[in-house]
């Protein structure tokens, strides 16, 4: 079954942070004159459309209920950025009464039923190509760090080459949501108040200026650390998500689970999963996931070779060679931000053995690590 013309999409979350990334995308790839918009609100149900979306409407311009089956229902597409809490309460009982459509969802709600595909067509277009032959109807995105990491590095998964590999995540502050990047700011403002007028006298002394944003760290209110929990700003925080309580994180789980699921491995497929475990860190980088990789390769395989797998693997990932200029110049979140370019550097072979490989990448996690699967996932569907 293929879509109508001109169907009707149903846009959920539109306004949080990733559904605005999405809409930009959206409409930059002209992917709105394809389609007919319906945009949901959990808030504010029957009001008109804001300007930045009402350019956008064709029929309907007024914003439905989100809780509204019978209006999600009467859509061939349901796209959402919402969450978890809303596909938890609406996509069962939107299937359960009967609904064919198709769903396309940024929440890990439903990433590992049996019944759904992870999106992420540069890396597993036959994937879903297939599920789309066997009528499947919901479509995921990946964990962003997940995502980022097979833009750069699937090139050496796809060809098979890698026994196992171990990721260090450098994981910036938006993967909590938009609070918690307000709150890193805000952190990073305090501390620098609190010497602002030392750091103005060259002549001050660095152990007391420490001294100082140590003390302030350690008395940051639970205002100030009330997403993060803890300081982040000049910190870290080595644990990401929820503890599964058998050592591991839940965003360390999903690395092995949902690349394993992306490049059809592991349980449910013939082929065995690929070992893959890391430990995932929070930083103060702003919107970027940055990975430091170690992978062992079933066969010593050349740089030069290496090198070219990864560059020809997708028109997005930029091998950027390993040396300090041309890392400080294009290896940085700072120098992805923003962008859709997967850079990946660093690459080397390691002290370990010719088959052992060291990489480093880094991707913009609203954009290849959310938005953008999701609206390539509806191209998708709209070109078959
Ligand atoms: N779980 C990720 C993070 C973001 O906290 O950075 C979404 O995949």
């Amino acid at each position: 079954m293929a879509l109508p013309s001109n169907p009707r999409v149903g846009l959920v979350g539109w306004r949080g942070m990733v559904g605005s990334v999405l809409v930009q995308r959206m409409q930059a790839e002209g992917d709105f004159a394809q389609i007919e918009p319906v945009f949901f609100s959990t808030s504010n149900a029957g009001g008109t459309l804001p300007a930045a979306i009402a350019k956008f409407a064709k029929g309907e311009r007024k914003l439905l209920p989100a809780t509204d089956l019978d209006a999600l229902g009467a859509c061939d597409v349901v796209l959402t950025c919402q969450g978890s809490d809303f596909t938890k309460v609406t996509h069962g009982p939107l299937r359960a009464a009967g609904w064919k459509g198709w769903w396309i969802d940024a929440a890990k709600t439903l990433r590992m039923n049996d019944d759904a595909v992870i999106v992420l067509d540069p890396v597993n277009r036959p994937l879903i190509d297939a599920a789309l032959a066997r009528g499947v109807k919901d479509y995921i995105g990946g964990n962003c760090t997940v995502s980022c990491m097979l833009m750069g590095l699937g090139a050496l998964f796809k060809a098979d080459l890698v026994a196992w590999m171990t990721a260090t995540t450098y994981q910036a502050a938006s993967g909590g949501g938009a609070q918690h990047m307000r709150e890193l700011l805000t952190q990073m403002g305090t501390l620098n108040g609190t010497v602002k007028s030392l750091l103005d006298d060259p002549a001050s002394a660095i152990l007391e200026i420490d001294r100082l944003v140590a003390e302030r760290q350690r008395t940051l209110g639970p205002e100030e650390t009330k997403n993060f929990m803890v300081p982040l700003a000049g910190s870290l925080i080595p644990w990401i998500d929820a503890d599964r309580g058998d050592g591991t994180s839940l965003e360390e789980w999903k690395g092995g689970a949902e690349t394993n699921k992306i490049l059809g491995r592991g349980p449910g497929f013939t082929a065995p999963a690929v070992p893959i475990d890391s430990i995932c860190v929070r930083v103060g980088a702003m919107r970027c996931h940055s990975q430091s990789l170690t992978l062992e390769l079933k066969k010593d395989v050349p740089l030069t070779e290496v090198e070219a797998m990864i560059r020809a693997d997708n028109e997005w990932v930029r091998f950027v060679p390993n040396t300090r200029e041309a890392t400080l110049r294009e290896l940085t979140p700072v120098a992805v931000t923003g962008r859709l370019q997967i850079p990946v550097g660093r690459v080397r072979k390691l002290a370990m053995g010719p088959a052992y490989l060291g990489a480093f990448t880094i991707g913009d996690q609203l954009l290849w690590g959310a938005a953008e699967p999701l609206r390539r996932m509806l191209r998708i569907l709209l070109e078959r």
